[in-house]
């Protein structure tokens, strides 16, 4: 498969420049309101990165607004039980995150005197923040001209300036070179919202409205694609809808409900709803997370507390699980 030259994409400053300021107005005119957008708290900005992670922006709102409510700075988030923050966690999934957002807060306040540092490298060095987060927290707090990839960065990236899909993926290093020379200088802020936004609201997986995106006349996947169903239909000016090859993940997707994950999630939920923080017995805990539980699932139940307990998500004494003081 022969990529594009690079340098004849994004080099091209006349094209370039063209896709800025055409992306740049669309978002102006055309982006939601969201509240880590008001903002440059670097605490703030990155609560609402974990949190987006792996959760849509509807669910994840109220959960953004209700979580600094109750931990308004580093310090109050840092020096809470964690059960606390697990339990404000409740709705949002993968709670490893909420323990993770704990760590990093502790770590800004022992290593870094509650100072959040400001280069991706030192971000990435705090527990639990990968470069996606590392990028988006230097880009957003600190508006620093730099990439990171998300699955919507990657996607509008390719597209624009790599071509389509189904005709080849560029790498993740190359698609972050394109995406690092696609930045215009001093407006890293706005051109990589304006890039997630058009990839949430537009440029989508299944079903991209190319046809309301102010970027086509510049998107390679759009104009490959043109080119070729022009040939097909011998010269009728239509595009037809996008088909994503599915990822070999999706396509073999392992069944949720039963699976270890499952249970994971179902331990810290009936903990959460525990009244106090007595804990329950293994045996108790094996009754409300699953139906028909018994003595040969304990041995079964001790392998998920043990993990959990390993991940600091809950603690396990010999007789009490608990969620973490
Ligand atoms: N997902 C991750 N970061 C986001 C942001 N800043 N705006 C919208 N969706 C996002």
């Amino acid at each position: 498969m022969i990529l594009p030259e690079i340098t004849t994409v994004v080099n091209d400053f006349s094209s370039i420049s063209i896709t800025h300021s055409t992306l740049l107005l669309w978002f102006e005119e055309n982006s939601r309101d969201l509240p880590w957008r008001r903002t440059r708290n670097p605490y703030h900005i990155l609560v609402s990165e974990i949190m987006l992670q792996q959760t849509q922006v509807d669910r994840v709102l109220p959960k953004y607004l209700a979580f600094l409510e109750q931990f308004p700075t580093i310090e109050d988030l840092a020096k809470a039980p964690t059960g606390d923050v697990i339990r404000a966690w409740a709705g949002l999934g993968y709670n490893r995150r909420a323990v993770n957002l704990q760590r990093a807060a502790r770590t800004v306040l022992e290593e870094h005197s509650g100072v959040f540092p400001r280069d991706v490298a030192a971000l990435r060095a705090l527990p639990g923040i990968g470069p996606y987060t590392a990028g988006a927290v230097a880009c957003f707090a600190f508006e620093q001209d730099v990439a990171f990839m998300d699955t919507n960065i990657r996607r509008v990236i390719q597209r624009l300036f790599v071509g389509p899909e189904e005709q080849g993926i560029a790498g993740e290093a190359r698609l972050l070179q394109i995406a690092e020379r696609a930045v215009p200088v001093g407006q890293g802020w706005v051109w990589n919202q304006a890039i997630m936004e058009l990839g949430a609201l537009i440029c989508t997986a299944s079903s991209p409205s190319c046809w309301r995106c102010p970027l086509h006349r510049e998107c390679r996947a759009y104009n490959t694609r043109r080119v070729t169903d022009e040939q097909m239909f011998d010269g009728e000016l239509t595009v037809k809808p996008q088909t994503r090859p599915r990822r070999v993940a999706e396509r073999r997707e392992a069944p949720f409900t039963g699976s270890n994950r499952f249970y994971r999630g179902r331990i810290v939920d009936a903990l959460r709803n525990a009244t106090a923080n007595d804990g329950l017995s293994l045996d108790e805990l094996g009754r409300r997370i699953k139906d028909e539980y018994d003595q040969s699932d304990s041995e079964w139940l001790l392998t998920l507390v043990n993990a959990l307990a390993k991940d600091g998500l809950i603690t396990f004494d010999g007789l009490a699980v608990r969620l973490p003081a």
